[in-house]
Formats: C-alpha cells, structure tokens, sequence
C-alpha cells in the first residue's frame, strides 16, 4: 500500500513530453474536481483538460483556478467545460460525439458522475429513458465507455481517441471510480432492475431502505467490473481500470437511507474513516499515471487487487466460463463478474442502449 507521500512523489514524476489530454465526467466536484485540480498543477497547466458535469458555474471557478502555461511553454493546452445530463443517454451520446469530432486523442478518461439519486437507499425509478435510475449514472453513460452512462461514453465515442493516443505511443486509460473490490456480483437475471423495481413495497417509500435501490447501488459497482473487463477485451492496447476511492468528504459521501434512519447515516459516517477529497485524489491519480494496457480492480489506496493483460490477438469471447471471479480463465481477486455473468451483461446493456 503505498502512503500518501509515495502516491504523491509518484505522481510529481508525471512529466509528458506531449500535451495530455484529460476528461474528468464528474469533474466538477467531488473526487474528479480533486483529481482534475491536482492534473492541472502537475503539468502547470499545459495540459487539454475537460470538466464534464451540470454546473456550468462551479466549472468556470474552478477552471479559472487551474495554472495557465505562459506563451514560452508551448501552446495545445486548453480548459473547458462541456455540460451533460449523465442519465441521458441521448445527451451523452451528443457530447462524446461532438468530443469526437474536434479532439484528436484522449489519454485518460475518468468515470466520477454521482449523485443523491445514484446513491439513494431508498428511492428507486426509472430515467425518461427507461433505464434504472442507479444504473444510468452508475453503469449506463460510457459512450465515454460502458456504464449507463460509464458504458455510453467509452464505446463507441472515445474508442477511437484513445486508440489513437496509443498509435501515437502515449497513455490511453479509462478509470471508472466506484465499488471495485467490494464483493458485489454480476447476476445473470433481471439486470434492468424492473422486476426488483416492481416488487419495491411503496409503503414508507422515501423512510426506508428499499431493496430495489440497494440493489441499483450493488449492481453499479458489479456492472463496473464488467464493463472494464468487455472493454479491455476489446480494446487489449489500452488501460481499462476500476477502483474504488474509499470513504471520502465529498457531497456524495454519505448514502442516503431515507428520513427515518439518517441519524444511522451520520453515526456510519462518523465511525468510518473519511479522507479529503484531494488526499483521495493522490492516489486515485497515482493509479491513473500507472497503467499501461489492460484490466485493471484496484483498491482506495491504488493498489492492484487484480489484473489481466488480453493478447494483442485476443477475440473478446465472453461465453461459457461460470466461475465467479474468473476472467478469461485467470481468477481475478476483488473481480465481480464470470465470463458468462459479463456476456450476459453487455448483452442486455446493447439491447438497452439500442433503443434510445
Ligand atoms: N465519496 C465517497 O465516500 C464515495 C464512496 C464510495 C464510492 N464513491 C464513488 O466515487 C465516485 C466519486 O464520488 P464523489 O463523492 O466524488 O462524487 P460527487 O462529489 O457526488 O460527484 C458528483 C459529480 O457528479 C456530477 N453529476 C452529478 N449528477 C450528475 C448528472 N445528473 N449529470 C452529470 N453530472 C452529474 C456532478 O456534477 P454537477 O454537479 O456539475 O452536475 C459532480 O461533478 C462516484 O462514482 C461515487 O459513487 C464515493
């Protein structure tokens, strides 16, 4: 495990020769804020960094924080902001798209987007979309890659900008922060959640812990083991990675399990250890710097918990292999997912994400 201090001499080594470019979706507070912050100063601002969020604000102050290069230290770098709702899968779609039009490459692309509802233990629904509400901004919005959103972003949009990041021999790695390692499975029924949704007792909804919103919360997480494993399959020269940030001071810190057990909240979050966002962000960084092409389930402190590199010629084949922890025949410790629980699962997200 390395300390604090460790992840952040690591991270003071970043020197590129080339101007990254860096996407932080839920960049605008949180963790992504912290790590978009702590990019920015690494590289004195000569860098292409983009703040994907709602907040349009929020954004500008923070961007206006970020150091700017002066003329002599080359130019290429640029600081944005591109506004997105992340449970729609139509407004993440126009982003990346757009995104895919005017940039040229992407080197690292970090997965943050959080929210009360993607964190209620108490309040389950569907987007005007029809995907769970957990899930969109859990799993479903990567045409930055394969979340509701996570899965969205990275597909189809940001494949090729990373792919050509690595054509030019530079980094290319899309971290999903949320619940690696946690021990949640990827279940081979009812992946939507409408079954769980239907059998949600209304009674005291929005008072107690629902079971169809834990499961969205549960469900996230697994998903996300799943979605780097199919992306890294598909893509073996890049670095796919998921981990888990631990307990962090944020405004998404605290799961909300309704009214009546809030005192529970404040007691559980108390006791836990809770870290700065911007100590999170050292190592979240750290682990961002230090991958070069493949799968990556990784712990709060960075660590690896396991990994697989896929042969360059590697056929993605997710098919028959049921045990639990296994990927590609190599048992993956913190790993949620089977080879066939992972099939089944970008099976049921193309089906969903086919008709939006
Ligand atoms: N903090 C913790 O203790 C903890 C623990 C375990 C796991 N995690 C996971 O770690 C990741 C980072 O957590 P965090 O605490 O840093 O999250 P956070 O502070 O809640 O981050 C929120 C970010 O998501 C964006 N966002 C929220 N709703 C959005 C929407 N509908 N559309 C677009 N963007 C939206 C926000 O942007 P706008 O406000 O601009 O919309 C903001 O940039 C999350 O995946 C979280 O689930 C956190």
């Amino acid at each position: 495990m390395p300390t604090l201090q460790v992840a952040e001499a690591s991270n003071a080594a970043f020197s590129p020769t080339y101007i990254p470019i860096a996407v932080f979706a839920g960049g605008t507070s949180g963790v992504g804020q912290a790590m978009a912050e702590a990019f920015a100063r690494q590289t004195n601002g000569l860098a292409h960094i983009i703040l994907i969020g709602r907040n349009a604000e929020v954004a500008q102050t923070i961007l206006a924080s970020f150091p700017k290069p002066a003329p002599s230290e080359g130019d290429g770098w640029a600081h944005e902001f591109v506004q997105c709702e992340a449970t729609s899968m139509k407004a993440v779609r126009a982003v990346c798209a757009a995104l895919r039009t005017r940039l040229e490459r992407i080197n690292f692309l970090v997965l943050t987007a959080s929210g009360p509802k993607a964190n209620s233990m108490v309040e389950c629904g569907e987007t005007p979309e029809g995907l769970d509400n957990h899930l969109a901004m859990r799993y479903t919005s990567p045409e930055l890659d394969t979340s509701t959103s996570r899965v969205t972003c990275t597909q189809k949009s940001y494949s090729p900008l990373l792919a050509r990041a690595r054509e030019y021999g530079q980094p290319a790695h899309v971290m999903t922060i949320l619940g690696a390692g946690l021990g949640f499975k990827i279940p081979s029924d009812d992946l939507g959640l409408a079954a769980a949704r239907a059998g949600t007792v209304k009674m005291l909804q929005g008072a107690v812990i629902s079971t169809a919103a834990m499961k969205g919360m549960m469900r996230g997480a697994a998903y996300n083991d799943g979605l780097v494993a199919w992306f890294a399959a598909q893509h073996p020269d890049i670095a796919f990675t998921h981990i888990y940030p631990g307990q962090v001071a944020t405004a998404g810190k605290l799961f909300y399990p309704g009214w009546l057990l809030t005192p529970l909240a404040w007691i559980v979050g108390y006791l836990r250890h809770v870290i700065p966002q911007d100590e999170c962000a050292q190592y979240m960084l750290h682990a961002l710097l230090d991958a070069e092409h493949g799968v990556f389930i990784r712990d709060n402190h960075g660590d690896v918990l396991s990994s697989h590199v896929f042969p360059p010629d590697h056929q993605a084949r997710f098919a028959d292999d049921s045990r639990v922890g296994f990927l590609d025949g190599v048992p993956m410790k913190g790993y949620g997912g089977s080879d066939a629980t992972v099939a089944g699962l970008i099976d049921y997200t193309e089906r969903a994400l086919s008709t939006i």
